[in-house]
């Protein structure tokens, strides 16, 4: 496996593997992988020849009050997980690789960045679209993958690779939970073990509110009944909204169109997310 630091290094490999008729696939990460990370690897690997793991943490996409400086980095072990898993290069560039001192470019999603996530962290997304952008352009890849996990930051991408006319296939990987139902996550380390027995109550009472949705209940009951459940287990509810899936449109109203049911919540340090389909 190929440890890659220099964009024009990950370029020239991206272009010699398609020359020899490879698609290379992408799975962009900020790294402390976990079992939900390698999903992502298994998900795309039967899709094309070569995968390239991409670890950076991505300064810009962190608020000035958020957990950058905090954020686990664990090359290591990343490296040696990768391995294991089949990859052909890691991508692993410096802030000033990534970023010139004097960067004045950003890539900015407009319509599916404004609710959810993008109130809370106003400048998240724009972050998130550039730098991925910027990893298309240093990957060169034929295929990317991103997780359910991040529900709106998958369809913010689908939307960004679309709008730019990226040749890049974007496919969306479904959510890999600890036992308990707690989804995967770099930040779940964060937390002390009552928290993480207390963070579960987020996907327990996730479920139960989709089952009376199901059984005809209303929308603002379920919402009013997770809320009451996560704020008991000592949670800060940030938001917990039925969106339309593509749109992300909140809905008031069951609706025919897939809907989801998307939950921010803040217990200890750590802002956990998660969502599933209604
Ligand atoms: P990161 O949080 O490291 O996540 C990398 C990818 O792994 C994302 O696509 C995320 O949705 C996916 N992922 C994380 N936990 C998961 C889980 N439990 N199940 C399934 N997939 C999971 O998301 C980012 O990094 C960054 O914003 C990035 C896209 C790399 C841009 O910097």
């Amino acid at each position: 496996m190929k440890i890659i630091e220099a964009i024009s290094e990950m370029q020239e490999q991206s272009l010699a593997w398609k020359r020899s008729g490879f698609k290379v696939g992408v799975v962009p990460t900020m790294g402390a992988l976990h079992e939900g990370h390698l999903s992502l690897i298994d998900l795309i690997s039967p899709k094309v020849d070569k995968i390239v793991v991409t670890l950076f943490v991505n300064p810009t996409q962190f608020g000035a009050n958020e957990d950058l400086s905090k954020y686990p980095r664990t090359f290591e072990a990343d490296k040696d997980a990768c391995v294991k898993r089949g990859v052909d290069a890691i991508f692993f560039p410096s802030n000033d690789e990534m970023y010139s001192a004097d960067s004045s470019t950003w890539v900015e999603e407009t319509a599916l960045t404004a609710g959810l996530c993008g109130s809370s962290r106003p400048e998240h997304f724009r972050g998130v679209t550039s730098v991925v952008a910027k990893l298309y352009n240093a990957v060169l890849p034929d295929a990317a993958v991103f997780g359910e996990k991040d529900y709106q930051q998958l369809q913010v991408l689908r939307r960004m690779t679309r709008d730019l006319n990226f040749p890049i296939e974007v496919i969306g990987a479904p959510i890999v939970r600890e036992e308990g139902g707690l989804a995967m996550s770099s930040r779940n380390r964060y937390l002390s073990d009552s928290e993480r027995e207390a963070a579960l109550s987020i996907n327990a009472s996730m479920k139960e509110a989709i089952s009376m949705i199901t059984n005809g209940s209303d929308m603002e009951e379920a919402i009013t009944y997770i809320t009451n459940v996560i704020s008991d287990s000592g949670g800060l509810v940030d938001y917990i909204k039925v969106v339309d899936a593509e749109t992300l449109d909140e809905l008031f109203q069951v609706s025919k169109e897939p809907m989801r049911l998307l939950v921010a919540a803040k217990f200890g340090p750590a802002r956990l997310i998660d969502n599933m389909a209604v």
